[in-house]
């Protein structure tokens, strides 16, 4: 079976980091965590799957296709890709306008192009902020917007880029809520960045430890967990008890 996304033997650099040797892959239908500390590579990760960043070596392939000039356009109408600022995701001035740019370049019609809005916009649960300027939504309205200009392309793969961080918690089951749903209905794989273990622990059958632009583990979540030497990417917050000692006395 062709899987969504596989990477083989990845190396890029830029002046003052790498990307070394990465080879991994997301099966269909999996939901894949990565960990790693800031500056491990992660969202260099991503952009190198979306093809925003060029590899000097080794190939990525998205459902079979490597990741180049010819197939960049067929490959971004597969990959959504949440940004982990969302700000830097929005660019057209109205919201409204942000969500129909991603469909109408699909070659949709007007009118599909706005029944595609109004559902992603219904999805996310903000359709009365159509016609918000886009530098007027909160963090968490903005992150959501980007989902939804993601979710109008009907993409078959996720790249979430730290889709919690800032989120409060009913927005945050919120979000679970739309991306299980699009994993159980439309088959989408989905991969995620996160420093969190609660999130490590319960919504991931798998994980990518990055550290130093290596991979240092990928596979099942639960021997990550245990792992003594994956702490400081896995740990959680059994990691800060010791440093609270000044703040209690
Ligand atoms: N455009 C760039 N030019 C030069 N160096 C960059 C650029 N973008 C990122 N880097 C460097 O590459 C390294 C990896 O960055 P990356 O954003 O992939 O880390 P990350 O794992 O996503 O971190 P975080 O958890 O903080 O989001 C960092 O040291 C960063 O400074
Ligand atoms: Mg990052």
């Amino acid at each position: 079976m062709i899987k969504p996304i596989e990477l083989e033997h990845v190396f890029f650099s830029y002046p003052s980091f790498s990307i070394d040797n990465v080879t991994t892959e997301l099966r269909q239908g999996e939901l894949k965590a990565v960990a790693g500390r800031n500056g491990s590579g992660k969202t260099t990760l991503f952009r190198l799957i979306l093809g925003l960043l060029q590899p000097r070596q080794g190939e990525i392939r998205v459902f079979g296709r490597p990741v180049n000039k010819d197939n960049l356009w067929s490959v971004r109408q597969d990959v959504g890709f949440l940004f982990q600022s969302p700000q830097d995701q929005l660019f057209a001035p109205t919201v409204w306008e942000d969500i129909s740019f991603g469909p109408r370049n699909q070659g949709l019609t007007e009118e599909e192009t706005s029944a595609r809005v109004e559902q992603a916009l219904d999805i996310v649960g903000l359709s009365e902020l159509g016609g918000r300027p886009v530098n007027q939504l909160s963090h968490g309205e903005a992150k959501r917007i980007a989902l939804a200009g993601i979710i109008a392309m009907r993409p078959k793969i996720l790249l979430l880029d730290e889709p919690f961080s800032g989120l409060d918690y009913p927005m945050i089951a919120g979000l679970l809520d739309i991306v299980n749903n699009l994993r159980r209905e439309e088959r989408v794989s989905v991969m995620y960045t996160t420093h969190d273990r609660f999130f490590l622990e319960n919504w991931a059958d798998s994980v990518l430890v990055m550290r130093r632009g290596r991979v240092v583990y990928d596979g099942a979540i639960g021997a990550a967990l245990v792992s003594p030497d994956l702490q400081p990417e896995v740990g959680g917050c059994s990691l800060l008890r010791a440093h609270l000692a000044d703040s209690t006395d």
